[in-house]
C-alpha cells in the first residue's frame, strides 16, 4: 500500500485509537480574492476532530462550510489564500506536497460532495469509476476491484449489483445516485468521510432511506465530518455539532445538548426556524464575507444584541463541559 509513512502511522486499527484527536484545524483561514474584492469564507476556525466522532457542521448557507470541507481534501480553487493547520494524523496537510495529498485523498478522507451532478463521469461506467480510486492507489488488481465494486454495491442496497456497475449515471434516480457517491467515497475504506449535504434535493423518502445508509454503513468505526445547514440531519447522524455563522464558529457541544439548550442567540433562531418549532426565519440576512462587521457577526439580526456587541467581536468562550459560544452574554 502506498501510504507515507505520517499517516500509515495513524492507528487505522487500532481499536484504542478512538477517541483521540485525528483532525486539528487550528487558526484556519480562507480568503478569496476576485477581481474587486476579498472574501473572507472561513475566519480562524478552531476544531479538534477525534477518531470515530460523528461531528456536524452546521449554518446557513454560504457561511463557508463547503470550503472547510474542501480546505481539508486541499481541494481549494488557486485564488484561495489558505492559512493556519490542517493536521491529519499529526500531518499538516496545508504544507504537505500534492503527491501526498493525492495519496491521502480517498485513502485516508474522502468526500461525499455537495453537488452530485458533476461528480460523477456521465459517459463511464459506475462500476469502472467506483472501481477508479482502487486502482490508482494500487489497493487491487482490475479483476478483484471489480468484485469488491459489485460487493459494495449490494451491501448499499442495490438488488443486482452486477447489473448497477453497468450502468451510466443517467440511468439512476437521485437517491440510487446518491448511494453509487457514497460508494465513491466508502471504496477504499478511508479513515474519515467529509459528506456535504448527501441528501439535498432527495425527497423525504429517499432521504431517510440514505440517512439510515449513511448511519448504517459510513458511520461505525469511520469517523464522520458532516456538513449540512439541516438540523434534523445533524441530529440524527451526529453526536456533536458546531455551528458556524458568517465564516467562523459560534457554538459546539454535544448535539443533545445543543438542540435541548442552544446558548447562542444564532443556534436558538436556527432552532425555531424549524418547521416543529413553528418556521420562524431569523430575520435580515448575514454580512457579506466581503465586508465583515468589527463586532458580533449576528449582531445586526440578534434580539439580544447590546452595544457592545456591535464594537467588539466575542472570543469563543467555554461554557460547561464541552461546550462553547462566541457570545458577550456568556461573558
Ligand atoms: N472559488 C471561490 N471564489 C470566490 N468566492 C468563493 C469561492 N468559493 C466559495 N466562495 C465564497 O465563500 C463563501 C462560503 O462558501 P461555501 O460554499 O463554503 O458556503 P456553504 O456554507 O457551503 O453554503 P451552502 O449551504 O449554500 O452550500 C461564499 O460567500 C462563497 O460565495
Ligand atoms: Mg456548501
Amino acid at each position: 500500500m502506498n501510504i507515507p509513512d505520517s499517516l500509515e502511522n495513524a492507528n487505522r486499527n487500532n481499536p484504542e485509537a478512538k477517541g483521540m484527536a485525528l483532525i486539528q484545524i487550528a487558526g484556519l483561514k480562507v480568503v478569496f480574492s476576485t477581481r474587486s474584492e476579498k472574501i473572507r469564507a472561513v475566519d480562524t476556525v478552531d476544531l479538534t476532530i477525534n477518531e470515530g466522532d460523528t461531528l456536524g457542521l452546521i449554518g446557513e448557507s454560504g457561511c463557508g462550510k463547503t470550503v472547510m470541507g474542501m480546505a481539508m481534501m486541499g481541494l481549494l480553487p488557486t485564488n484561495a489564500d489558505i492559512s493556519g493547520i490542517i493536521r491529519y494524523a499529526g500531518k499538516d496537510l496545508l504544507t504537505a506536497p500534492e503527491s501526498m495529498m493525492q495519496k491521502m485523498r480517498g485513502r485516508e478522507i474522502a468526500m461525499i460532495s455537495q453537488n452530485s451532478a458533476n461528480t460523477l463521469n456521465p459517459v463511464m461506467k459506475v462500476g469502472d469509476q467506483i472501481a477508479e480510486p482502487l486502482l490508482i492507489h494500487h489497493l487491487y488488481s482490475a479483476d478483484e476491484a471489480k468484485k469488491e465494486v459489485i460487493r459494495l454495491l449490494g451491501a448499499l442496497g442495490f438488488e443486482d449489483p452486477v447489473q448497477a456497475a453497468g450502468r451510466y449515471p443517467h440511468e439512476f434516480s437521485g437517491g440510487m445516485r446518491e448511494r453509487v457517491l457514497i460508494a465513491l467515497a466508502l471504496i477504499c475504506n478511508p479513515r474519515v468521510i467529509i459528506a456535504d449535504e448527501p441528501t439535498s434535493g432527495l425527497d423525504a423518502e429517499v432521504k431517510i432511506e440514505i440517512l439510515h445508509l449513511i448511519k448504517e454503513k459510513v458511520t461505525g468505526n469511520r469517523t464522520l465530518f458532516l456538513i449540512t445547514h439541516d438540523l434534523g440531519t445533524a441530529s440524527f447522524l451526529c453526536t456533536r455539532l458546531v455551528v458556524m455563522y458568517a465564516g467562523e464558529i459560534v457554538e459546539t457541544g454535544p448535539t443533545k445538548e445543543v438542540l435541548s439548550r442552544p446558548f447562542h442567540p444564532y443556534t436558538k433562531g436556527l432552532l425555531a426556524s424549524l418547521p416543529s418549532a413553528g418556521l420562524n426565519t431569523i430575520p435580515g440576512t448575514s454580512p457579506s464575507p466581503s465586508s465583515l462587521p468589527a463586532g458580533c457577526r449576528f449582531s445586526e439580526r440578534c434580539i439580544a444584541a447590546m452595544e457592545r456587541c456591535r464594537k467588539e467581536h466575542p472570543p469563543m468562550k467555554e461554557v460547561g463541559d464541552n461546550r462553547q459560544v462566541r457570545c458577550f452574554l456568556y461573558d
